[in-house]
């Protein structure tokens, strides 16, 4: 069985992206990377790198933890906005969405069903584990099936916006076991999560 990753980047106060849904760290965005985080992505989760960005700081690694990238339409449509229809060739790619008729791309997998029974059957098929990009959104309806949860925390607030289980989330308190943290000099902190059976003592 593999497991379903969410791997994602959070401001301070809970975040994933600003409330109009852009992409905070595109051109004029308010979220820019330390080089040391961008470093620590090309050595250690260098398939979560676009492949824009990928080439563009000479990235050939092979992927380490990851076979799948599953994401949300909205999240998708950031990378459409800018021409890049997949934006992670070097993985299985698969987009859910309940409107977009066909796939922009023969290499991207849109999936109307639901996302819940369709991870299910990836983690039973697939070797390598899935990396849940996000956004907000499709996390509060993966939630439950998320195994393992990577905080890229930065040094960031901004007092709202997209939270990290979306806005529509419920509430449903799961305890979480850490299992590695890296302090980057930058601030920016990766913090490693695993589910925990059981009901939550904190
Ligand atoms: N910080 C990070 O690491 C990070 C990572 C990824 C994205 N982001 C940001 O996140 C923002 C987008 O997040 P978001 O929460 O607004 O949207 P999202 O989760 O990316 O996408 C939401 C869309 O996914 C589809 N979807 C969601 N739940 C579904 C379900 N149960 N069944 C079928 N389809 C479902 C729907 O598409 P349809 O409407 O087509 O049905 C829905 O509108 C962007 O600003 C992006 O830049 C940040």
């Amino acid at each position: 069985m593999s497991k379903l990753v969410y791997l994602i980047a959070s401001t301070l106060d809970g975040f994933v992206a600003g409330p109009d849904g852009a992409d905070p760290t595109g051109p004029g965005g308010f979220w820019t990377p330390s080089p040391d985080y961008v470093q620590y992505l090309v050595e250690h989760y260098p398939e979560t790198l676009p492949g824009p960005a990928r080439a563009a700081l000479g990235v050939t690694a092979d992927n380490v933890h990851f076979g799948t990238v599953v994401e949300g339409r909205k999240s998708y449509a950031v990378g459409l906005a800018a021409g890049v229809t997949n934006a992670y060739p070097h993985l299985r790619h698969v987009v859910f969405s309940r409107t977009m008729e066909q796939s922009p791309d023969p290499t991207v997998e849109v999936v109307a069903g639901d996302p819940v029974a369709t991870l299910q059957d990836l983690k039973r098929s697939e070797d390598k584990d899935i990396w849940l990009v996000g956004g907000g959104e499709l996390a509060g309806a993966l939630a439950g099936e998320i195994d393992r949860l990577i905080v890229k925390l930065s040094p960031l607030t901004i007092g709202t916006g997209i939270p990290v289980f979306g806005r529509s989330a419920t509430f449903a308190p799961t305890a979480w076991e850490r299992v590695e943290h890296t302090v980057l000099d930058g601030g920016a902190v990766f913090l490693t999560y695993d589910r925990l059976a059981g009901p939550p003592q904190v």
